[in-house]
C-alpha cells in the first residue's frame, strides 16, 4: 500500500468531528484512528469527511431513493472514493482494526438505500464507493469480458455491442443501475427468458473480503463463488470486478409497446397473459407495465418482425398485435427502448451515469399460480384508480430461468411464472405524501396475499424490503434465528448454506447491514 507522510488538513478536522462516535451495537469505532490508518494509505484527497465540501455531492451523486437523505437517517462517517484495489483492501483492513464498519457502493440503486445510509441511529459505518472502479475490457474473440463493480450496466450494454453488434448481456432494464449490487443479488432483465440471471453468466470474479485479502475464482473457493452470485454481494467482502460471458443476439431485434385500457380488455388481457408469456419461446421476452390505468405490453423478441407476428398470432391473438407494432432496432438500441420507452435516443444516452431522483418504495412478490380475472378486476377497482397508485411491473419467468436449478446459485425464485414489482415513486416533499404511497403499496401487497407466493412469501434480494424484516443482534453477530425471518423469504433453502459461507468468511461478522447474511450458529452446522 502506497504511504502519505501527511494528514491533509480536513481530515485533522475530522478527526476533531467525528472522534466522539460510538457504536453500541460493539466494540467502539475509533474513528481518528480509522483515518489515521486510512491517510496513510491513500491519497487524503480520497477521503471525504463531512468536513470537506465535497462530501454531500458525492454522496447525493448515487443516492436514487431520497427516502433516505431525510433528517434523521443515519449518513457515512466518511466516503472513501478509491481508485485502486489496494485503497479497497486499506479501506476494510482499517476498518476492521478501528471497528469502522464499511458499507459498499457501486451504483446506489438499493431501494433501501443500504449502501449508503441508514434508519438505525446507532448503525456507523464509512461507505467505499466503488464509481471511478468501472473499467471494462473486452475479449471478443472469447465472447468474455471483465467488468468493474462500479460500471453501470448502460455502460456494459454499450461496451458490449460496440465490440460485437452479436454480444448482449442479461441484465436489468434500467441503465444506470451498478454492476456491483446487480450481479451480486442476482440480475434479472429482457434476455433473462433465454440467458438467465445476470449472475449466470458471472464466470470470475475478483473480491477484497474480511482479511483485506484480494481473491479470485480459485482463491475464494466454490462457496464463496457461489454465494456472491446472488447471495447480496454486502455480506461477504467487497467484488472488484466480475469476469462475464457475453451472450449471442442477432443483428437485428424487434420490440413493441403495445397499450390497453380498461375499456379495452386491459384485465382480460392480462389474465391470459399470467399463462402465456411464461411459456413462449425462449426469444420472446413479454412484460406488463400497468400505469395511469392502462396495461402497456412490451416485447423483446430476438429475431425480426415476420417471425414475431407469427408467433403473436399463434400464442396471444387477443393481443391484436401487427407489423405495424414492430419496430426493429440492434439490441443495444433495444435497451434504450426499454428504459424509455423510444428508441428515438442514441445508443450513447446508456453512457449518463445520472439518474432522476425521487421518493421510493418498492415491494414484490411472485406468482405460481395464475391470479383469477375477477381477482384481478377488484385489486384494479380498488387500488389502481387512486392517484396515488404505483406503478407495476409483472415480469415473466420461464425458460431458461425455469432450466437452472433452484440451489445452482443462491436465487431460488426460478419456478414461478412470473415476478410482481409494485414501484412507487413520487416526488412530492413531506410526510403525508410519504404516508399515501407507503400505505398504498402496503394495502395491495396485503390484499394480494391469497393470490401469491406463500410459505415463504417469496421476494427477490435486488429488490430491497425492509418492511419483510431486519437483523437483530445476538452478543456480538448477528442472529441467525431472526434473520431467518426475512432470509428464507429472499433465498429460500439457500439462506443455510449463505449463513454457513458467511461463518467460513467472515465468521466476525465485519460486513453486516440491516440484512446482511448472519454466520451460521456452530449448533446448526
Ligand atoms: P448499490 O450500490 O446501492 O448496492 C446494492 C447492495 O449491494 C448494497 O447492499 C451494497 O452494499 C451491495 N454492493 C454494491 N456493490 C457491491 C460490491 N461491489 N461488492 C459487495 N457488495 C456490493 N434489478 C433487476 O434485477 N432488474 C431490473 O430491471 C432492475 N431495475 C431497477 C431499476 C431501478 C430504477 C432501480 C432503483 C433498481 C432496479 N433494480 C433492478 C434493482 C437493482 O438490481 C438493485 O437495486 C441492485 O442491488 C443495485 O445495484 P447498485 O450497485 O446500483 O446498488
Amino acid at each position: 500500500m502506497a504511504r502519505t507522510p501527511m494528514i491533509a488538513l480536513h481530515l485533522l478536522v475530522a478527526l476533531c468531528i467525528l472522534s466522539s462516535v460510538r457504536t453500541s451495537s460493539s466494540a467502539p469505532s475509533d474513528v481518528d484512528g480509522f483515518i489515521g490508518c486510512l491517510s496513510a494509505a491513500i491519497p487524503p484527497s480520497l477521503i471525504h469527511t463531512p468536513a470537506t465540501n465535497s462530501y454531500s455531492s458525492l454522496l447525493l451523486a448515487s443516492v436514487r431513493n431520497l427516502r433516505y437523505v431525510l433528517p434523521g437517517t443515519t449518513r457515512p462517517l466518511l466516503i472513501v472514493a478509491v481508485t485502486e484495489p489496494a485503497h479497497v483492501q486499506a479501506t476494510v483492513v482499517c476498518g476492521r482494526r478501528h471497528s469502522v464498519r464499511i458499507r459498499t457502493r457501486s451504483g446506489g440503486h438499493d431501494y433501501e438505500g443500504l449502501s449508503y445510509a441508514s434508519v438505525d441511529p446507532d448503525q456507523h459505518f464509512a461507505v467505499l464507493d466503488l464509481g471511478e472502479l468501472r473499467a471494462i475490457s473486452i475479449d471478443a474473440s472469447r465472447s468474455e469480458a471483465w467488468v468493474g463493480s462500479g460500471a453501470t450496466l448502460g455502460e456494459l450494454y454499450y461496451a458490449a455491442a460496440a465490440a460485437n453488434q452479436t454480444f448482449g448481456f442479461p441484465a436489468g432494464n434500467c441503465p444506470t443501475v451498478g454492476v456491483g449490487g446487480h450481479l451480486s443479488g442476482g440480475g434479472f432483465g429482457a434476455l433473462s427468458r433465454k440467458y438467465g440471471l445476470s449472475a449466470d453468466q458471472v464466470i470470475d470474479a475478483v473480491v477484497v473480503d474480511a482479511e483485506g485479502r484480494l481473491l479470485n475464482r480459485s482463491t475464494m473457493g466454490k462457496d464463496l463463488f457461489w454465494a456472491i452470485r446472488g447471495g447480496g454481494g454486502e455480506s461477504f467482502g467487497v467484488v472488484l470486478s466480475w469476469k462475464v460471458r457475453l451472450v449471442a443476439v442477432p443483428e437485428t431485434v424487434t420490440v413493441f409497446s403495445i397499450r390497453r385500457l380498461r375499456n379495452e380488455s386491459a384485465v382480460d388481457l392480462i389474465t391470459k397473459w399470467q399463462a402465456i408469456s411464461p411459456a413462449l419461446p425462449r426469444d420472446l421476452y413479454l412484460r406488463v407495465l400497468v400505469q395511469n390505468q392502462q396495461a402497456n405490453f412490451i416485447a423483446l423478441f430476438l429475431g425480426r418482425c415476420g417471425g414475431l407476428v407469427d408467433t403473436m398470432r399463434a400464442r396471444f391473438p387477443e393481443l391484436g398485435m401487427t407489423e405495424q407494432d414492430c419496430q426493429e432496432m440492434s439490441w443495444v438500441k433495444s435497451t434504450v427502448f426499454f428504459f424509455y420507452n423510444t428508441a428515438d435516443r442514441p445508443a450513447e444516452v446508456l453512457l449518463d451515469r445520472r439518474n432522476a431522483n425521487y421518493y421510493l418504495k418498492v415491494k414484490s412478490d411472485h406468482v405460481a399460480e395464475p391470479i383469477p380475472g375477477e381477482a384481478l378486476e377488484s385489486i384494479w377497482t380498488k387500488w389502481l384508480e387512486k392517484p396515488e397508485a404505483a406503478l407495476i411491473m409483472l415480469d415473466p419467468y420461464g425458460g431458461r430461468m425455469r432450466s437452472i436449478p433452484p440451489s445452482a446459485t443462491p436465487f431460488p425464485h426460478r419456478d414461478y411464472l412470473y415476478q410482481f414489482q409494485f414501484f412507487s415513486f413520487w416526488f412530492e416533499n413531506g410526510t403525508a405524501a410519504l404516508e399515501r404511497r407507503l400505505s398504498w403499496v402496503r394495502g395491495v401487497y396485503e390484499d394480494l396475499t391469497p393470490y401469491v407466493s406463500k410459505n415463504p412469501r417469496a421476494v427477490y434480494v435486488n429488490y430491497r424490503d425492509l418492511d419483510i424484516g431486519t437483523n437483530e443482534l445476538e452478543g456480538n453477530v448477528t442472529s441467525y434465528a431472526k434473520a431467518r425471518v426475512w432470509g428464507e423469504k429472499y433465498f429460500k433453502g439457500n439462506f443455510k448454506r449463505l449463513a454457513a459461507v458467511k461463518s467460513m468468511v467472515d465468521p466476525d461478522d465485519f460486513f453486516r447491514n440491516e440484512q446482511s447474511i448472519p454466520p451460521l450458529p456452530a449448533a446448526k452446522r
